[in-house]
């Protein structure tokens, strides 16, 4: 028996959708990636949110056998709405995965998480043999840290220590990120809080120096994953 929900069937995107165009075109590009039988890692975002619109389309169209690993509950709640089948990476690897970004570097080395999904992100990407970042060329920089801070998702009470291991760092600048819609920190899916940090410069080693400090779950520094970054033409 299925459920009537008005709720899901008129789920949209929580936001405006920055250079919706542009991300468009990137999205159509990694819908034409898709072939039956494929288990597909989708992250989060808006970018990946109008890539499973066009998925939807050509599963509906050619009949394709697909199923979806999402990393995020927005993500998951949109493949519902769209009848895309969802599986888990309890039970599935992914063949192949697919994610937006806040900041591509000339490495391909990444920011991401401003929608606080990282954590779940990054265990897709290491899991999947093959990642396509899809982005418009706002997000090309030169140097990571130039427009975004860099998350860091955390335990919640580790959040004085954390701070002050960070602030051993070469730190500008700690921010907890408070949530819209209610009062307090944001809370992840985790149940953990979010630090947004801006560092003088992100060094090579800096996801393992922050991996390394007690409390935290992940950051969103993807340095030298084997990606392959899409750009939406
Ligand atoms: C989600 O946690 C992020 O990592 C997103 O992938 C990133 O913020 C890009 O988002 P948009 O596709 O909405 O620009």
């Amino acid at each position: 028996m299925k459920w009537n929900s008005t709720l899901l069937d008129h789920l949209q995107w929580s936001d405006t959708i920055i250079n919706q165009e542009a991300k468009q075109k990137v999205a159509q590009q990694i819908s034409d990636k898709v072939k039956t039988g494929d288990i597909i890692g989708a992250g989060s975002g808006s970018t990946v949110y109008l890539a499973l619109f066009a998925i939807a389309k050509r599963i509906k169209k050619e009949g394709l056998a697909v199923q979806v690993i999402p990393a995020s509950l927005e993500i998951a709640m949109t493949c519902e709405n769209l009848q895309i089948p969802v599986t888990s990476l309890l039970t599935d690897r992914p063949n192949w995965c697919f994610d937006g970004a806040d900041e591509v570097d000339p490495d391909r080395s990444l920011i991401k998480g401003r929608g606080g999904a990282l954590f779940k992100e990054k265990l897709l990407i290491r899991s999947g043999s093959k990642t396509y970042i899809l982005v418009d060329e706002t997000k090309l920089v030169n140097k990571l840290g130039t427009n975004f801070p860099v998350p860091i998702e955390i335990f919640p009470g580790s959040l004085t220590y954390v701070e002050s291991a960070l602030k051993e760092m070469n730190v500008i600048d700690i921010a907890l990120r408070l949530a819209k819609g209610k009062d307090g920190p944001v809370i992840t899916e985790n149940g953990n809080f979010l630090l947004d940090v801006k560092f003088v410069d992100i060094k090579a080693n800096h996801e393992q120096q922050i991996k390394s400090i007690t409390g935290v779950i992940e950051s969103g520094l993807f340095i030298d994953y084997d990606v392959e970054i899409l750009i939406a033409k």
